[in-house]
């Protein structure tokens, strides 16, 4: 049976586009209520919130640079104040990078990490407490194919998703015992803003659609059975299978 993602509050960065609008768009559909955390395009996330608007769902809107201090030490509390509870968090922001190892920059590297591993981190650090307080208490931390295999010319974004997948393990170990489910989704092509600019050798025929994804996280969150699932690995039809 399904469980009901109703008045649940979920916190989503990386709203204003690509996997985390769909994903927002699908979350209202079954009721939760949104907080999109975190974005520098205010425009995106504006249009967001009302598409989750338009699903009846009530939505708050916290736009933010996640490699920000500040924003990262705050933001939990600013959304657990506005809704008065958080049940779910969805790390999905992210950014790539398309370049050779040896081109690779450090600040290309501290970029990549500050927003695909360090925000996460802290993200779920800080709302750990909130979920303590709720029944349907989980975290969906949004890696990569590139987690698992060393593509070429993405040797900072892979490093930095190996670097999530790690860290998700040993949260996931720590707090299982606590009814606190910690997921991880690793997609291979999703046809978005993002792989447009590092695959744009990818067609848009064949690439995994953003909805897509979001109809695996409401798997993921709807599914409060006795069967866990800790990881969804997907690839794009096109691609030989177990060949992440
Ligand atoms: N597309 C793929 O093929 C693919 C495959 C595997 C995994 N993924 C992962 O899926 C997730 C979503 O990516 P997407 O494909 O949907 O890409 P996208 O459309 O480019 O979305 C990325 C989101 O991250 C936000 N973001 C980036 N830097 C940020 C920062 N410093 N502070 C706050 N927000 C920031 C962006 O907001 P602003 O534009 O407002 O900055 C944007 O909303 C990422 O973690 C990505 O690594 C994507």
């Amino acid at each position: 049976m399904k469980a009901s993602l109703k008045g649940k509050t979920i916190v989503l960065t990386g709203g204003g586009g690509g996997i985390g609008r769909a994903a927002a768009q699908a979350l209202a559909k079954e009721g939760a209520r949104i907080a999109l955390c975190g974005g520098n395009n205010i425009e995106k996330l504006e249009k967001t919130a009302c598409l989750v608007k338009d699903c009846g769902a009530e939505v708050f809107v916290l736009p933010g640079d996640l490699t920000d201090f500040n924003f990262l030490e705050n933001c939990i509390e600013k959304i657990a104040s506005h809704f008065g509870q958080i049940d779910i968090l969805i790390n999905n922001a992210g950014i790539a990078l398309n370049k050779p190892f040896e081109e690779t920059t450090q600040a290309d590297f501290d970029r990549i990490f500050s927003i695909n591993v360090r925000a996460p981190f802290i993200l779920c650090q800080k709302v750990l407490p909130y979920l303590r307080k709720s029944n349907h208490a989980a975290i969906i931390n949004i890696a990569s194919v590139v987690g698992h295999k060393g593509y070429v010319n993405q040797a900072a974004y892979a490093a930095s998703k190996h670097a999530l997948i790690g860290f998700t393990k040993t949260l996931a170990n720590e707090v299982y015992t606590q009814n606190i489910r910690v997921h991880i989704i690793s997609p291979g092509g999703v046809y978005t803003d993002m792989v447009k600019v590092v695959r744009p050798d990818l067609k848009e025929e064949g690439m995994i659609l953003p909805e897509e994804i979001a109809d695996i996280i409401l798997f993921l969150l709807q599914s409060r059975g006795n069967a866990v699932i800790d990881e969804i690995c997907v690839h794009r039809v096109g691609k030989q299978p177990f060949d992440v």
